[in-house]
């Protein structure tokens, strides 16, 4: 069992939006969908792109990638990569889908804290 850390203020996460957050050296995808706060690793396990700099749809996030998504919700994979690519096809055959850690996550005040 982990720490809560403060991760973000609730004013530093509008609605729908998501960002990159940094603790005790977790990179965290912090994502807030219909008032509640999801926390994931954001670095996809595809090709290690960034999340955070993909796109967000509900609780889904879209990897910048390869098209790679993951409900931030559980983590599980909802589509592996769909990129056309010969590269891809070949990382798609040798990696097999693999969902997103994630974190635990509470708000206190205006803080939100993210267990790590
Ligand atoms: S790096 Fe994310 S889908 Fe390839």
């Amino acid at each position: 069992m982990g720490k809560f850390v403060e991760a973000a203020r609730i004013g530093d996460l509008p609605e729908g939006t998501m960002k990159e957050v940094s603790l005790q050296g977790h990179n965290i995808l912090l994502a807030r969908v219909g008032g509640k706060y999801h926390a994931a690793e954001n670095i996809c396990p595809h090709m290690g792109a960034k999340l955070s700099q993909g796109k967000l749809d509900g609780a889904v996030v879209t990897c910048p990638r390869h098209g790679s998504r993951f409900d931030l919700k559980d983590g599980n994979v909802v589509r592996w990569t769909n990129f056309p690519g010969p590269v891809s096809t070949i990382a798609r055959v040798i990696k097999k889908p693999q969902g997103l850690k994630t974190y635990q996550v509470k708000v206190e005040g205006d803080r939100i804290q993210v267990e790590v």
